[in-house]
């Protein structure tokens, strides 16, 4: 014991002065608050455009998510500069948080931080993203014991134990069920064009964004005001993922997790068209409010 006091009395002086000597030998190296954020959607391929986008070297990004704006707020912004990377002169600094762009605080609080926030969206067709976080909750439930079938969730009677109001229908569909009600993206995007213009938005398509990733990340580059430096050879499809995964220089390629990119449940195609009926109006008012059209069909 008196050995371990010994050595901390030994280190502590080494352990003090360090940091004020790493920061004054690189004096151009800081943690800066972010200019650009990510705030979903979940499910649209949110941690794929963030892993593309940082193969820009300007870009620079923390890997996990930090949900500052709606679970850390009290923890300050001092906690929030602490969760970045560290940066250079001509760096930027952004983050993704899917779950801001469903938070009723996060609008508010980003404009008040930041009001020339740039806020970056990725949408995909609401019809494949419920499968998305359907087959994310299965996965996740599976301990729990089986989930009902994703038809039975989104047209029938969800399951016992589901928060969701499953009584209520809009053109026979679970409205109020989460994984289809995140996918009315109009009513969640009312509230932050209520704080934002939209000229500081840019919307990704998520279809896109696996079709053809450089195309995607190009826009975001300009966007961000950088130059744009992420291109074709970037990618190669993965043949077993069936999704683009970033080319190494060393010929090997990186794909992202195993909960990305899961095969989803086949699903009856009665109520694919029931909820695509229902989605319509809803997408027609997302697309008059962004003034931008998705081909999702
Ligand atoms: P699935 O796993 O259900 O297919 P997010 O990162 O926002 O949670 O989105 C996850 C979804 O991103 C995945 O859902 C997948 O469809 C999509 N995606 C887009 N590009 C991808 C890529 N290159 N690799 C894996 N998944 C990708």
């Amino acid at each position: 014991f008196q050995m371990i006091i010994h050595l901390i009395i030994l280190i502590l002086p080494y352990l003090v002065c360090s940091a004020p000597i790493r920061s004054t030998q690189q004096p151009n190296r800081e943690r800066k608050l972010p200019e650009a954020i990510i705030i979903g959607v979940k499910k649209a391929g949110t941690r794929a455009l963030l892993e593309f986008l940082r193969l820009n070297p300007h870009i620079k990004a923390p890997g996990p998510e930090v949900h500052f704006f709606d679970r850390n707020f009290e923890k300050g912004l001092e906690w929030y500069r602490s969760q970045m990377p560290e940066s250079e002169e001509g760096d930027l600094t952004i983050e993704k948080s899917p779950a801001y762009f469903i938070s009723k605080t996060a609008p508010s609080r980003i404009k008040d931080i930041n009001p020339k926030m740039k806020l970056i969206v990725v949408l995909r067709d609401p019809v494949t993203r419920a499968i998305s976080d359907y087959t994310q909750a299965s996965s996740k439930r599976r301990r729990l014991g089986q989930m009902p079938s994703f038809e039975r969730m989104a047209v029938g009677n969800c399951a016992p134990w589901s928060k969701a109001n499953c009584s209520v229908k809009t053109q026979g569909v679970n409205s109020h069920w989460g994984a289809v009600r995140i996918g009315v993206y109009h009513k969640y995007l009312q509230r932050w064009l209520k704080e934002f213009p939209l000229a500081q938005f840019h919307f990704v398509d998520g279809q896109k964004l696996i079709d053809d990733p450089a195309e995607e990340v190009k826009k975001v580059e300009e966007f961000l005001g950088l130059k744009s430096v992420v291109t074709p050879s970037d990618f190669e499809v993965d043949s077993v993922k069936k999704f683009p995964c970033i080319k190494n220089p060393d010929g090997t390629h990186h794909c992202l997790g195993k909960t990305k990119g899961r095969p989803h449940p086949k699903v009856d195609e009665p109520v694919l068209k029931r909820l695509k009926r229902f989605y319509e109006p809803e997408n027609d008012r997302l697309f008059s409010l962004i003034r931008q059209h998705f081909q999702w069909e």
